[in-house]
């Protein structure tokens, strides 16, 4: 989808897909770079993360495997309590490991945050952080990010796996949401 399908419901675009391909190509050549000689496996977080994820692990030239985690956050209808359920863990034994989460938007980094600790604690021969976009202005917890892409202001966006009611995923940039959408 491109934002010429949908031009009521989006305010402005905030990452064209020239520059997403642009900014994943030199990310892709510095986990190269980092990884040369070691066996790395991204773990991606569901769903958001799934369409960064596959243009990521096609950018790399090493040999990589991924997997999948879904989780969610429990709490009095906050989006992020920082407490996290586990709604679909790994199928790979992680220690000993070189991991790499691949997620598509740090806000709070609550749920990041916990997501570290708790792959951490399983024993990994070590763990980063590659995140497409951030809200610095959101942030809650610092959490350390190895691979950014892009620093983005605290508005709601969709596109590119991110959704607002499981829309907007299949489009190809990011966009600021149009207010009207969700009033
Ligand atoms: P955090 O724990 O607040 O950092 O939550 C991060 C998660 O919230 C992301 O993985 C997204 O699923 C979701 N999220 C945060 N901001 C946005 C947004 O602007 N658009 C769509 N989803 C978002």
């Amino acid at each position: 989808m491109r934002e010429s399908d949908v031009p009521d419901d989006l305010a402005e675009t905030l990452v064209t897909e020239e520059q997403i391909t642009a900014k994943i190509a030199e990310l892709a050549a510095a986990i190269d770079a980092d990884y040369a000689g070691k066996d790395l496996l991204l773990v991606a977080v569901l769903k958001g993360a799934f369409v960064y994820m596959s243009d990521l692990v096609r950018a790399l030239s090493g040999q990589v495997t991924v997997d999948f985690m879904a989780v969610s956050s429990y709490g009095a209808g906050t989006r992020s309590s920082g407490v996290v359920k586990i709604n679909k863990d790994l199928d790979t034994d992680i220690t000993g490991r070189h991991v790499l989460i691949v997620e598509d938007i740090i806000d709070s980094g609550l749920t990041l945050s916990w997501l570290l600790e708790n792959l951490r604690s399983r024993g990994v021969a070590s763990i980063e952080v590659a995140a497409l976009l951030r809200k610095p202005d959101a942030a809650k917890v610092q959490v350390p990010v190895k691979y950014l892409g892009f620093d983005i202001p605290n508005a709601f966006v969709v596109g590119y796996g991110l959704d607002y009611a499981e829309k907007y995923r299949n489009l190809r940039s990011i966009a600021v949401l149009a207010p009207h959408v969700y009033a």
